[in-house]
């Protein structure tokens, strides 16, 4: 097998994320595939499939997954919160482990971010009230042909309903445990409901949940510490994205917001701060530096990067001292066997964004991996 110089590139250094041995420093990036089975938006052995082909990664990080019916903000995406999600969930840990890998779930709760159809009856969830005349999300519709749709107006939540979201993490975060997953993700990015709290302009309560910054980080943290309730904090990992400036998020001033989280984080434990500069997707510029300013500045623990790395990019971040891990989303999705690509310099398969969302086995588990 031919192995090139990859017996001194940092990537296939072991890393150690609290209680989280990665055997190298690449990782799948948390990837919406809107492909869960129906009804019931529940894991299926398609997906298992899909995960284990990745299972060469240092650290799978499952795709965003909804916690409960009303944070659910696409079709297609799978949940936690039944029975039957849970079991479908055995079925992907099972075959990542079997396969030799490591598998976290990533907990999410869309908030605004979100259509009335996903939970009939009732609208989505918000810190405040406020449409967002930005936003779209992935619907399908009565012919189950999928595309993005303008979002529903929120209804700002109550105290009670705060209460019970914090609930529904905590019950989450004991359900991947039990379904076999090695810890998990807080998504606390991408202007879903925790970013939405945290930013300034999505924001605009005023009991104790909004205001300033102890306001607007008070809902993450009680968040982080009931999922600490039901996980090893070395087994909880968390993803911000500080300078997100898609669908409508806009805080006045995310150094201090963020660099208040980060200074909390730092004293909780967990296994690994995700700092993720998803504009990328857009085709902005890297933003990567300035983040980690007032993230990895103020965050002594195990740091992930995530944004348009290739895998050059990456080995002179981990080697500059940037970050110790590295997510990659778009190439390895493309790239079942992304690790030993990297180890070979290449050549990689081209990512088809047709089949990102929704759809079977066609650019999802039929990206080929090198001969062997
Ligand atoms: C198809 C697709 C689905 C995504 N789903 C998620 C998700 O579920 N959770 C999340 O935090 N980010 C999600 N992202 C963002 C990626 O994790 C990542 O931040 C982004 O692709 C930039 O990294 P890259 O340049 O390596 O692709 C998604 C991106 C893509 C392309």
């Amino acid at each position: 097998m031919p192995t090139n110089a990859a017996d001194d590139d940092i990537l296939f250094t072991p890393f150690q994320a609290g209680e989280l041995t990665l055997p190298n420093r690449i990782v799948l990036a948390p990837l919406t595939r809107s492909r869960a089975g129906q009804p019931g938006n529940v894991p299926t052995a398609l997906n298992a499939e899909y995960y284990a082909q990745r299972a060469g990664a240092g650290l799978i990080i499952a795709e965003a997954t909804n916690i409960s019916e009303i944070g659910t903000g696409y079709a297609l995406t799978p949940g936690i919160y039944t029975d039957a999600q849970v079991a479908g969930w055995r079925l992907v840990t099972d075959a990542v482990h079997a396969a030799g890998g490591r598998i976290v779930l990533q907990l999410w709760h869309c908030g605004r971010m979100s259509h009335e159809s996903l939970h009939p009856g009732r609208p989505p969830v918000a810190p405040s009230e406020g449409l967002c005349n930005s936003c779209q999300v992935f619907l399908v519709d009565e012919h189950g042909r999928g595309g993005r749709s303008p979002v529903s107006p929120p209804k700002a939540m109550t105290t009670a309903e705060i209460r019970d979201t914090i609930a529904d993490y905590a019950t989450a975060a004991r359900s991947a445990m039990a379904a076999g997953f090695d810890g998990v993700e807080v998504h606390s990015a991408n202007g879903y409901l925790l970013h939405q709290f945290l930013a300034s302009n999505t924001n605009r309560r005023d009991d104790e949940y909004g205001g300033d910054v102890q306001g607007r980080t008070r809902l993450l943290f009680e968040v982080m510490d009931a999922v600490l309730g039901e996980v090893p904090a070395a087994r909880v990992g968390i993803r911000l994205a500080p300078l997100f400036g898609q669908n409508d998020i806009a805080d006045a001033n995310p150094a201090e917001t963020f660099g208040h989280v980060s200074d909390h984080l730092d004293g909780l434990g967990i296994a690994y701060l995700h700092v993720a500069d998803t504009d990328v997707m857009a085709g902005a510029a890297p933003k990567m530096e300035q983040m980690l300013d007032f993230t990895r500045g103020r965050f002594g623990g195990a740091v992930m990067l995530n944004g348009a790395y290739d895998p050059e990019r990456a080995r002179a971040a981990v080697n500059n001292g940037d970050g110790d891990i590295v997510a990659f989303g778009r190439l390895y999705l493309a790239n079942p066997d992304l690790p030993e690509r990297i180890r070979r310099g290449g050549p990689y398969n081209e990512p088809n964004p047709a089949t990102f969302y929704g759809g079977g086995a066609e650019g999802y588990t039929d990206y080929p991996s090198l001969e062997v």
